[in-house]
């Protein structure tokens, strides 16, 4: 094996995919070979770090210095400075504002020094591809562990004493989960990983299985050992295909290595997994329906009980759990439950994986010990608000969850605080909005998805949320009536009772959320035909105000519809005839003389 003096981790994560760090890695590889060190450093792509704003970004270990932003052009300087004569290149370093410091080490950034990394333990660390990085950091010892040590009792107690709950939204307790399929009487059993992840905004179990997928597969063989099964199926969407080819080659491996198959570790226990590839229908997320696609049926739920842990794959006792889920067990067991339970909160231990995106400085993907105040994710860790604009909520738990606005920002992030204002943790998209967002609109986005997604099989849900996005699209266009919101407020008790799978029942979660944080906003494009947060075009007017005007005539150049006037160095004024509403004025605008009804 080849010793280098030095690795060059590159992030290859989708974020940083989409800033073009595959031309930074060739750079990269260029220069050290040009400079003649490719004996002495080695580059490694890695999958998400996690603060995807900041890509292309690189770590040099072993300090462990932070490059972030980086363009081909700049590694030749990263090479000949940093890595020939020892010296940081301070230009490429991050600094959260003009008046912070630098971050040189990773570890100085704002963004991971609140972090604690357990399911992302391994993710933008090593090579994904590479089982023996894997083993490198204590891999497969889990495994081993168990099956020398333990008992399959005795590993689902591991897992039931750490109180580890599912963290792809209900969250169920994963040791009871696991207890009931090992003591249902039918054979054989299987392990499913949920794989799905159709959330919009979410990343988490995708950023898992593509920086780390061992940790995916050591798991199940786990709970494969404690339930007793001997087959696992991961889920996965076809939108993830990077996802997909790297299981493949992780499961490949395995096999290879003895870790995977037959007798693993020399004992008589046998598993294998497979990969089943879903076509993304956000439905096929919900268990039942999962199992159902399996089978290669359609993907349609079905009633509970019976729960999969009684009567899942082809009618028999599994096992179904979440990807990051399964990436908390091995720590688990190598570090014992009291290590897991003694982070996060008395009834939500240990830690959540969240996907910060919207109106956020640092979008990306971060850990954090259960509890967490969310004023500590979103500006502490998240960085703030763009532009200087107003925090107005988070959206938590995706399509199934509500908003949180700022008289809150103070919550522990667990479980049941959020269920106490009216959302879920869900699995860990947060989305946030400033000031410039309708919370109506909002509502109503999330509503169209779901009308989308609902599979149709059950009334409440296919027509139900149909007559509540109608209702939504007539308010959001200044056609509402008064008695709407009772209506929307029926609609959605009806649904969340009567529809039959968690799809349905949990769809009017953001109409309710909203309405119980934002009703005046309600109330406003109703009775007053008025978008506080000027964003509802047919409610929304443009204007300017001739004090703040320049006369730039920034807003005049950028107007689609030349529905601007006025003389240079003069107030500029708006032909509301003319006007399109694009709102091209009120971007450009460097004086924020736009301004709207
Ligand atoms: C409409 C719908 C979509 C879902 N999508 C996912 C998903 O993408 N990934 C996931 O792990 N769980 C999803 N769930 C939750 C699963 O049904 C199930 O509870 C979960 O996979 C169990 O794993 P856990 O106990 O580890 O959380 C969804 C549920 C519903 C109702
Ligand atoms: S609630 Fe919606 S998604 Fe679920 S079964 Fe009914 S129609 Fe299908
Ligand atoms: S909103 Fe658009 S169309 Fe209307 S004045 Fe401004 S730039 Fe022109």
């Amino acid at each position: 094996m080849n010793m280098y003096r030095s690795h060059v981790l590159v992030c290859a994560g989708a974020g940083c995919i989409s800033s073009e760090c595959k031309s930074v890695q060739n750079a990269l590889i260029e220069n050290i070979n040009i400079n003649g060190l490719s004996n002495e450093v080695k580059v490694v792509e890695t999958g998400c770090m996690g603060p995807c704003d900041l890509g292309p970004v690189v770590m040099i270990f072993p300090d462990g210095v932070f490059y972030r932003k980086l363009k081909p052009e700049d590694t030749a300087e990263i090479v000949t400075e940093h890595l020939l004569k020892g010296k940081v290149v301070r230009r490429l370093l991050h600094q959260a504002g003009e008046n912070s410091d630098q971050a040189v080490t990773f570890d100085q950034l704002d963004f991971f020094k609140r972090q604690t990394r357990i399911a992302l333990r391994n993710t933008g660390i090593i090579n994904p591809e590479s089982i023996e990085e894997y083993i490198a950091r204590n891999g497969y010892q889990a495994l081993g562990k168990v099956l020398s040590k333990h008992s399959p009792q005795e590993t689902i107690d591991f897992i039931k004493a750490s109180g580890l709950r599912g963290r792809g939204g209900a969250g169920f307790p994963t040791g009871l989960k696991w207890e009931f399929t090992a003591r249902a009487a039918a054979a054989p059993k299987y392990v499913v990983c949920n794989a799905d992840e159709g959330d919009p905004g979410a990343f988490m179990d995708r950023s898992i299985l593509e920086g780390d997928p061992h940790s995916v597969l050591e798991a199940m063989a786990i709970c494969g050992y404690a339930i007793g099964a001997e087959k696992g199926y991961i889920y996965v969407r076809a939108e993830y295909p990077l996802a997909v080819e790297r299981l493949e080659k992780a499961i490949n491996k395995a096999l290879e290595y003895g870790l995977l198959g037959k007798n693993i570790f020399s004992t008589c226990f046998n598993f294998d997994i497979e990969i089943r590839v879903g076509a993304g229908a956000f439905v096929c997320g919900e268990e039942t329906a999962l199992l159902a696609s399996i089978e290669g049926k359609r993907g349609e739920p079905r009633p509970k009980p019976p729960f999969p842990a009684q009567e899942g794959l082809w009618g028999k006792p599994t096992v179904i759990n979440n990807v990051e889920t399964w990436a908390s067990i091995p720590p688990i067991i190598l570090n014992g439950p009291k290590w897991f339970s003694n982070i996060g909160t008395n009834t939500s231990k240990g830690t959540k994986v969240f996907a910060l995106a919207g109106k956020i400085n640092n979008t990306g993907l971060i850990e954090v010990p259960m509890g967490t105040p969310l004023r500590e994710i979103i500006f502490d860790i998240g960085g703030g608000i763009p532009n200087g604009k107003r925090f107005k909520a988070v959206q938590t738990g995706g399509p199934s969850g509500g908003c949180i606005p700022e008289e809150y920002l103070d919550t522990p992030v667990d479980y049941d605080s959020l269920v106490k204002l009216g959302t879920i943790m869900g699995s860990g998209g947060m989305i946030i909005v400033d000031e410039d967002t309708c919370m109506v609109d909002l509502a109503k986005f999330f509503l169209e998805f779901v009308q989308e997604e609902s599979c149709g099989k059950c009334a409440p849900c296919r027509i139900g949320t149909k007559r509540m996005l109608e209702i939504l699209e007539r308010i959001v266009e200044g056609k509402g009536k008064v008695g709407d919101i009772e209506l929307l407020e029926e609609l959605s008790q009806c649904i969340k009772t009567s529809a039959l799978c968690g799809l349905g029942q949990t769809a009017p979660n953001p109409v309710l959320s909203t309405l119980r944080h934002f009703r005046d906003e309600y109330e406003a494009h109703i009775k007053e035909k008025r978008c506080p947060a000027g964003t509802c075009q047919a409610l929304v007017a443009y204007y300017i105000d001739p004090k703040a005007c320049k006369g730039c005539g920034l807003c005049s150049k950028n107007c689609p519809a030349e529905a601007i006037s006025g003389e240079k160095k003069k107030p500029h004024v708006i032909d509301l005839t003319k006007c399109i509403k694009c709102g091209n004025c009120k971007d450009k605008c460097k004086f924020n003389a736009v301004f709207t009804s």
